[in-house]
């Protein structure tokens, strides 16, 4: 892994070998992105992939700017938002790209958040045994989080990211500028994973975050710049030690053992956004290591208020209305634990922390400390 800058972008690069790719970060990407892109798109022929609110505002932009370098340029829209992750968008898509009369030269343009990556990844994974992509996140969680590193995959009624597959992008645009047009509300979520690099692995950047994080989601270019810089530093460093999650990259999951368990709780229909729910996911984590007396009480504090003053949900006092008074919450977020993907063996494996930076993996999770603790902070 690798920075540097040439003007006002910043590259990274993802080393993984032949898999290896750019990260290039920067203001007003999309208006360079037939150079930026021009090693992988060149001569071959790509479809764009944008949801319904990514599409009326950025796919003529980046068609305008590809079409002279493709061979063939295509765009197809999904439904924007956590529903067209699912079998039955799945299976849409790969008949619509299918109808497009496409071969294994093709390369897929993911221009979106989260959604549309993870959708348009496990599409270029899976079809005719695997093509190209390139990923252009639009929002903050895409930038510094899931356009980055090859999770790819669906939704299933059994849970979030049950089927997929790791397949790693080409390159990774990311372009500043489009965070202008994302609700405040999906900012700050974005901002929620962006603090997450810091709690996990670089208590100097969390300290940077409380001094700047205002100056962040006032999208000032140069302290976003460098907050995506440094998440995706970081997160390139991990994935090129571990890409299949076999260790160190379960890190990055810092709070999304409880953070899933809260989405799963409130349905995926928005009252609950994935950052929101991370947000509330790494309080916990903090909390429950403070309970185990693995970290000191005043870190978590620290994480709390730094959090609650970026306008994110903290306690369960801050739950979507209606989630919080259901009779029997722990219990069901026990349960929603127990089937998380980081159960190895039958045994609850959970990231806590010792201290701010400090992230580790804790094995065989006492179920009974995890559902007191669940019922406890129900309660708040
Ligand atoms: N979002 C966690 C990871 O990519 O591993």
């Amino acid at each position: 892994m690798t920075g540097m800058a040439d003007n006002d972008i910043t590259h990274l690069q993802v080393a993984l070998g032949p898999r290896s790719y750019p990260i290039h970060i920067g203001s007003n990407l999309l208006d360079r992105a037939d150079q930026l892109l021009a090693d992988q798109l060149s001569g071959r022929q790509a479809v764009i992939l944008s949801d319904s609110h990514t599409g009326p505002l950025y796919a003529a932009r980046l068609t305008e700017k590809l079409a002279p370098i493709t061979r063939r340029l295509d765009h197809l829209e999904i439904a924007a938002g956590e529903a067209s992750k699912s079998m039955a968008s799945y299976a849409d898509l790969m008949d619509r790209l299918l109808g497009l009369g496409v071969d294994r030269q093709l390369v897929l343009i993911a221009l979106g958040g989260g959604v549309v990556g993870d959708l348009t990844g496990f599409a270029a994974a899976s079809l005719l045994r695997g093509v190209d992509f390139v990923q252009i996140p639009t929002s903050l969680l895409a930038q510094v989080d899931s356009s980055v590193g090859g999770k790819t995959g669906i939704n299933m009624t059994a849970g979030k990211n049950l089927v997929g597959a790791f397949w790693q992008p080409r390159a990774v645009l990311a372009d500043l500028s489009l965070l202008a047009s994302l609700p405040e509300r999906e900012l700050r979520a974005g901002y929620a994973e962006t603090v997450k690099y810091g709690l996990l692995g670089d208590a100097d950047f969390f300290s940077w975050a409380e001094a700047h994080g205002a100056e962040c989601l006032a999208l000032d270019p140069a302290v976003l710049g460098r907050a995506v810089y440094q998440a995706c530093r970081m997160k390139a460093e991990i994935v090129g030690t571990d890409e299949t999650e076999s260790d160190r990259r379960m890190l990055l999951n810092l709070g999304h053992s409880f953070g899933h368990a809260l989405e799963a709780e409130a349905g995926y229909d928005g009252r609950l956004l994935h950052g929101e729910a991370v947000s509330l996911g790494m309080v916990m984590a903090f909390d429950f290591s403070v309970r185990l007396g693995l970290c000191e009480a005043q870190s978590a504090s620290r994480v709390r208020q730094h959090l609650a003053r970026m306008g994110l949900p903290v306690s369960a006092a801050d739950l979507p209305a209606g989630l919080r008074q259901t009779s029997g919450l722990a219990d069901r977020l026990t349960r929603h634990m127990a089937k998380d993907k980081k159960v190895r063996n039958g045994r609850l494996r959970l990231v806590l922390v010792r201290a701010i930076g400090a992230a580790f993996v804790a094995e065989d999770i006492s179920g009974d400390q995890l559902s007191a603790f669940l019922a406890d902070w129900v309660e708040g």
